[in-house]
This record gives structure tokens, sequence and C-alpha cells, in this order.
């Protein structure tokens, strides 16, 4: 692992790269330390770059962000593949600035519950402050449900209003609710292709797809088709993960040993991990899967 130049990538650079390639960026939800060394094995094995996300939430976890945030950024720079560590679903302005001077590349502001006219206010806010710093900002609109566990894929994104929002705020990337819902375990959500095109024709910035876990291989795929441009997987990584510690432990009452079934559901998510990168790198290409259904 040594020999590399320590810095991470930019969101930026990355989102341009894969819009060239017609292509998506994938990015995975850290939760402990396993999943960032599972995530980066896995970019390494597909020769792709990686965006490693911690939330709000996963923060609550752990009770603090720079233990796990810190063991995120170092990962992240032990690799010779770009990595882009993001703070995901924020809605605190005090962890945002915690994020930007740990040196996070950039945080997903998400005050998608305010009102158009407050989600504006505080996303610009926020994108003065970190644009000052350095750090770049995912926002978003429309509200892509599903935290409660329940799947709520009916709010969509309106594109005169994304557009606006955009220019409003002067985020880097948006998230818009096109069908996905958060924290699905099957994998059964069919998106609205139909306004991700036109979101993507409508707003000057890449688009985000939360909730990904839900969305089928082949729907995935056309949904960058149709522009989307980062795609956000956590729930589904965690089923891998869980399955393979499940049987290990089923199998074998006396297993004590942590890294006895922590290493191997590591290995799982890197395998998963390098087969989710090479589908969005090949998403702009001619395969069997049409932009139609
Ligand atoms: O921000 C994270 C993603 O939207 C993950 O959602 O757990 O449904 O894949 P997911
Ligand atoms: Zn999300």
């Amino acid at each position: 692992m040594g020999g590399h130049d320590m810095t991470l990538a930019r969101l930026t650079d990355l989102l341009a790269a894969a819009d060239r390639a017609g292509g998506a960026l994938g990015a995975f939800n850290v939760f402990s330390i396993e999943h960032a060394e599972a995530l980066v094995a896995g970019a390494e094995k597909a020769g792709a770059p990686v965006v490693l996300q911690i939330s709000q939430n996963a923060v609550r976890y752990h009770g603090a962000l720079a233990p796990i945030g810190l063991a995120t950024l170092a990962i992240g720079r032990a690799t010779g593949v770009e990595v882009v560590v993001h703070l995901d679903h924020c809605t605190q302005e005090e962890l945002v600035a915690e994020a930007v001077e740990l040196g996070f590349g950039s945080v997903m502001f998400d005050a998608s519950a305010l009102s158009y006219a407050d989600n504006v206010a505080a996303t610009a806010r926020v994108v003065q402050y970190c644009h000052a710093r350095g750090v770049e900002v995912e926002a978003e609109l429309g509200e892509v449900g599903g935290k409660d566990g329940v799947h709520a894929p009916g709010a969509r994104t309106r594109p005169t209003e994304a557009a606006e929002f955009a220019t409003a705020t002067g985020v880097d990337a948006l998230a818009v609710a096109v069908g996905s819902s958060h924290a699905m375990t099957e994998r059964s959500a069919l998106l609205d292709l139909d306004r991700i095109a036109d979101l993507h024709a409508a707003v000057p910035v890449p688009l985000v797809l939360h909730g990904s876990s839900g969305v089928p291989d082949e729907e995935i795929v056309r949904a960058v088709r149709a522009g989307m441009r980062k795609i956000n997987i956590a729930t589904h990584l965690n089923k891998v993960f869980t399955d393979v510690v499940r049987s290990l432990l089923a199998a074998d009452p006396a297993l004590v040993d942590t890294r006895k079934y922590l290493g191997p559901a590591r290995d799982a998510v890197a395998e998963e991990v390098a087969r989710l990168l090479g589908l969005l790198a090949g998403a702009g290409g001619n395969g069997p899967v049409t932009g139609s259904r």
C-alpha cells in the first residue's frame, strides 16, 4: 500500500470523469472500519474511484465523527485508487464544520425536509462556508423517503425547481427524488426514468441517486444512462456483510474471534463493491440493457 501520494480526490473531478464516460460514481456508506477497508479493496479490485461516505446517523452511532472519520481518511489516503471521503445526510451545520476541519473532501447537507425557501437558504449558507474552505457540497431537493423503514417511492423532484435550486445555492451535486427509497432490503424499486432524463437535461450539476439498495442492477444501469452520476448504496452492502456474519456464527457456536467472521464479511463486501463499480463504469456502454424497459 506504500508509495501513493496520500492525497484524496475531489468529488467534482470524479463526477466530471464519470460524466465524460457516461458512467456513474459508486458511493458507499462506512459504518465500521471494516466497511472502509472493504470499499477501498473493492475499488482497487475494480480499478475504479470510490466515495466513502459517513452519515450523520453513523456519527450518532459512534458518538463522534473523529474516530471513524479519521480512520476512513487514513484508509482513503493509503491506496492508489481515487477516493473521496464524504459526510452523508447531514442536517447539522456544526457537524459540517467538523468534517471540513478533519479533511473531508465533500459533504451532503440534507435540508430536504425543510420548505423550498428554507432549504435554499440553509444550503446556500453551507455552500458558502464549504467552498471558502475548498470543500464541495451535495444537497437534496424533494425528499427521498424510507429512512423510517417504510418504502415511500412517491416523492418527485421538479426539474425547473431543481435547476433553480442548483443555481440559487451553488451546490456541486444534487440528490433528487425519482422513485427510490432508503433502506430497502429487496431490490425491487422501479424508477421514473423519464423524470431522471428531464432532470438531467434541466439541472446544471450532476445528479445523485439515493436509496439505490432497493434498485435492481438493470434499473441502476438505466438510471445511469438517463443521467444519474453518483449512486449511493448502503443497505445492500450491509446485507452482504451481515449474511456472512450470520451464516458463520450459525455454523460454529464455538466461534469467538471477531476477526474470523468480520474478515470474511469484509471480503464479501469488497467482492460486491468491485462488481457494482464494474456495473456503474460500464453503464454507458452498449450492453444488453437498453434505455427503456
Ligand atoms: O445516502 C445513502 C444512500 O442513499 C443509501 O441508501 O441504504 O437504501 O442504499 P440505501
Ligand atoms: Zn441517502
